[in-house]
């Protein structure tokens, strides 16, 4: 948990929902705190004990602590682009997550709808990829992109630096905003339709997407605040959709999640175009927020799971 992001805060809070539900007569938990040049095992009392880098052991005082494998819930850096996916690969740790290369690919928005981009079914909001901050961007944007149009870090989570825009002269504040988080911005137009997102994991081999929630934000869009503020957004689970509609958001998401050589758990969120009936894929997110209103929980139990028995497929898939 932690992590070196604005959400270190979300993965303390997610943290704590995985670790209050890990099976007890199975697992001995430790947590391990990630932050930049300080990694730590917190024990019970609150004593921090410093991690040993070189192969990922804590050692304290008479004993030292090592691991069988990590769930990993740190959104963002470094845990969702792919730098702790690698590091474990390297000293032979297993992780409940994505590999490096399809953690650090999704975490990146534009270059991952560059990969989906021809998948069946599947539709892009327009969209253009900035890399560097510079005053000509505004009229390229106006030029090649029609309004409302998001604004986004390209390798952001939980909503930090983003924007909605809707006026010309409200874009280039909503470009320096996105670029004070990233050195590489997003900008797509904005799909008018309804917001979906999904959950899908691997366990014992098997593909299984959870039943979609529908967001209904209350805010101009699912942003920090709706995400985690209870109330602030509305999310029905299952969301309303058509017996057609859930059959083909279930097949997209399955491909996506396939192309995209995923593992584990991970959320995809989806704009269902209210003229056409199409799906726009937004993004997908390899270490999906598990805090107290995120969304995966409540699918999970909507499939009368509990997210004990959730959890425990996804640490047993990991060992595969
Ligand atoms: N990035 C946040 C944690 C999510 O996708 O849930
Ligand atoms: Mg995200």
């Amino acid at each position: 948990m932690g992590g070196y992001t604005g959400e270190a805060v979300v993965s303390e809070k997610s943290a704590a929902v995985v670790a209050q539900h890990l099976d007890p007569d199975r697992y001995e938990v430790h947590k391990v705190h990630i932050y930049p040049g300080d990694w730590y095992l917190e024990d019970k009392e609150g004593t921090k004990w410093p991690v040993d880098m070189n192969g990922f052991s804590v050692p304290m005082n008479e004993e030292k602590i090592s691991f069988d494998g990590v769930f990993n819930i740190i959104h963002g850096s470094p845990g969702e682009d792919g730098k702790l996916a690698g590091y474990f690969d390297m000293i032979g740790l297993p992780y409940t997550t994505c590999d490096a290369l399809t953690s650090s690919i999704t975490m990146n928005k534009g270059y991952t709808k560059a990969i989906l981009s021809g998948i069946e079914d599947l539709h892009l909001a327009r969209s253009l990829q900035l890399f560097s901050h510079r005053p000509e961007n505004v009229q390229n944007v106006l030029s090649q992109l029609q309004l409302p149009c998001f604004v986004k870090p390209n390798n952001g989570g939980s909503s930090i630096g983003m924007s909605k825009v809707k006026r010309a002269e409200e874009l280039e504040e909503a470009l320096i905003k996105a670029f004070q988080e990233d050195n590489q911005v997003l900008v797509e137009e904005f799909v008018t339709g309804r917001e979906f997102s999904i959950g899908i994991y691997k366990a014992a081999g098997q593909v299984h997407v959870l039943p979609a929630t529908e967001i209904i934000s209350s805010r101009e869009f699912f942003d920090f605040d709706a995400k985690y503020i209870p109330g602030v957004s509305e999310e029905i689970t299952p969301g309303r959709m058509d017996e057609r509609e859930v059959e083909r958001v279930k097949q997209i998401a399955e491909k996506v999640y396939l192309k995209l050589n995923c593992k584990g758990s991970v959320r995809m969120d989806y704009f269902l175009e209210k003229d056409t009936g199409k799906f726009y894929f937004i993004e997908i997110n390899t270490v999906p927020g598990q805090t107290e209103t995120s969304l995966i929980s409540q699918q999970v139990r909507a499939t009368g799971k509990t997210l004990k028995e959730f959890y425990t497929a996804l640490i047993e898939e990991m060992w595969v």
